[in-house]
């Protein structure tokens, strides 16, 4: 099976090796020449993917099947155009997509559903509603409606001291950032945690939990990022989980893909679920309608059904299971020194690929360049590196052992995986739930 892969992160670079493993040939757009998808590809163009007309005059002829990874090609509706040419999309087409890219879409149809799990909020468009609404909801989050590619969401006292400092990044959204409209939404409290799921526009098949670090520095703090590392363990769940809070985000997510059959406007690719579990059970922050990132390298390093055959599945309405080694995984960004704030790019960076595979470690390249066979830095992140074993002590050790191969003006978050910081997120929701039981 030929495969086109949009996307040239290494979110892609996971999706093309899962597919390249299932056998399928790869063929590749990006914007950057992202040198892990290069060398595994038959072909590969380097294009603008949202430029929806280039990518599918390149694909036609091309490929049997196209598997979309970030967003924005499916904001730019890739998937109406690639089905209309006759090639079957693992994505959902852009009016689907809305569950990502309007949050008044997404909160909209939980609340015209009666799907629990979503949270106090409204939509704003000027300055008088977004005073009114502030007053309304209290403790508050404010997010642009559209994409911001992860950074628009502003929390009360963390990053808006006030009502001024509200107002003004309110302002700066009407003024056009992220689609020019708010939600404003309250703030919750709790830990977050990933839920993926391939989805055939009916059944949904769930694939194992992940936890994300959404922060730069280690013990969470700094900017937030587009996610500096992630974990998953042998179980399939995680600690602070319960199975019952399990089960209530899987009917969340069920009830989503439901109403929107229900509603003609069928969901097919991959359903990312970001909830925050708290001392009430889990709440929906926001959907994406695409794999994380770094989420992807975590489930996909663990697939043992054939990517292809799930993906053959989707696109025929006929989804079926996917099976997932029980072991624990763990994936840690490496990133250029200032990332998040202002990232040194076009430094050198030093990679051992080889040592990296003879420790057993997964290697993925994200937005890098490469000339003359060296790789640069660009401003965004540079790779990731995953560790997998039987219990996640060894799977953070090989992830540990795999970064002293890389070499460079960059830095990675070591916290992520150990015992103390797990250990901190269970402590975290025990103390939410003795608090909610003691208030009640
Ligand atoms: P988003 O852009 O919606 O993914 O939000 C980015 C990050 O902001 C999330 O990962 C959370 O850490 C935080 N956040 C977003 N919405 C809320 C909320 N309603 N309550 C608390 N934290 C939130
Ligand atoms: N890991 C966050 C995201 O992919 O949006």
């Amino acid at each position: 099976m030929k495969v086109l892969v949009v996307g040239g992160g290494a979110r892609e670079h996971a999706i093309a090796k899962a597919l390249k493993r299932s056998g399928a040939r790869i063929y590749s757009v990006m914007k950057n020449r992202n040198p892990g998808i290069y060398r595994i590809s038959e072909e590969a163009t380097i294009l603008n993917e949202n430029d929806i007309s280039a990518v599918v005059s390149w694909a036609k002829g091309r490929v049997d099947l196209a598997f979309i990874g970030p967003e924005a090609p499916l904001e730019a509706g890739l998937v109406d155009a690639l089905e209309d040419a006759g090639i079957p999309s693992v994505g959902p087409r852009k009016s689907a997509a809305r569950i990502e890219t309007s949050k008044e879409f997404m909160r909209n149809l939980m609340e015209r559903n009666g799907i629990e799990g979503s949270l106090k909020y409204r939509v704003v468009e000027n300055l008088e509603e977004g005073r009114k609404a502030l007053e309304e909801i209290g403790d508050f989050v404010i997010k642009p409606i559209g994409l911001t590619g992860g950074k628009g969401a502003k929390v009360f006292r963390e990053h808006l001291q006030d009502e001024d400092e509200a107002l003004l990044y309110l302002k700066k959204i009407f003024e056009g950032y992220g689609g020019g409209k708010a939600v404003i939404e309250e703030r919750l409290e709790g830990e977050e945690f990933t839920l993926q799921a391939f989805v055939d526009g009916k059944n949904i098949v769930p694939m194992p939990l992940v936890q994300d670090h959404k922060r730069a520095y280690e013990g969470d703090t700094g900017p937030n990022t587009g996610g500096m590392g992630s974990y998953s363990m042998e179980n399939h769940m995680l600690p602070f989980v319960g199975k019952d809070e399990y089960e209530r985000a899987l009917a969340i997510m069920k009830k989503v893909v439901e109403a929107m059959d229900r509603e003609e406007n069928p969901y097919r690719g991959i359903l990312y679920g970001q909830f925050m579990l708290t001392s009430s059970g889990p709440r929906i922050i926001e959907f994406n309608a695409r794999f994380g990132d770094p989420e992807a390298m975590n489930v996909l390093s663990l697939l043992e059904t054939p990517l292809t055959e799930i993906s053959e599945q989707i696109v025929n309405g006929e989804l079926k299971s996917a099976e997932f080694m029980r072991k624990a995984t763990v994936c840690k960004y490496v990133v250029p020194e200032g990332y998040g704030i202002k990232s040194k790019a076009n430094v050198p960076v030093e990679v051992d690929e080889e040592a990296i595979k003879n420790e057993g470690a997964e290697l993925f390249y994200a937005s890098v360049n490469e000339k003359d066979g060296e790789i640069y830095t660009t401003t965004s992140r540079t790779l990731a590196v995953l560790g997998m074993d039987d219990n996640i002590e060894k799977a953070e050790e090989m992830a540990e052992r795999a970064l002293s191969h890389v070499k460079g003006e960059v830095f990675s978050r070591h916290d992520i995986g150990k015992k103390e910081l797990i250990q901190k997120r269970i402590e975290h929701m025990e103390e939410l739930r003795r608090n909610s039981d003691r208030t009640r």
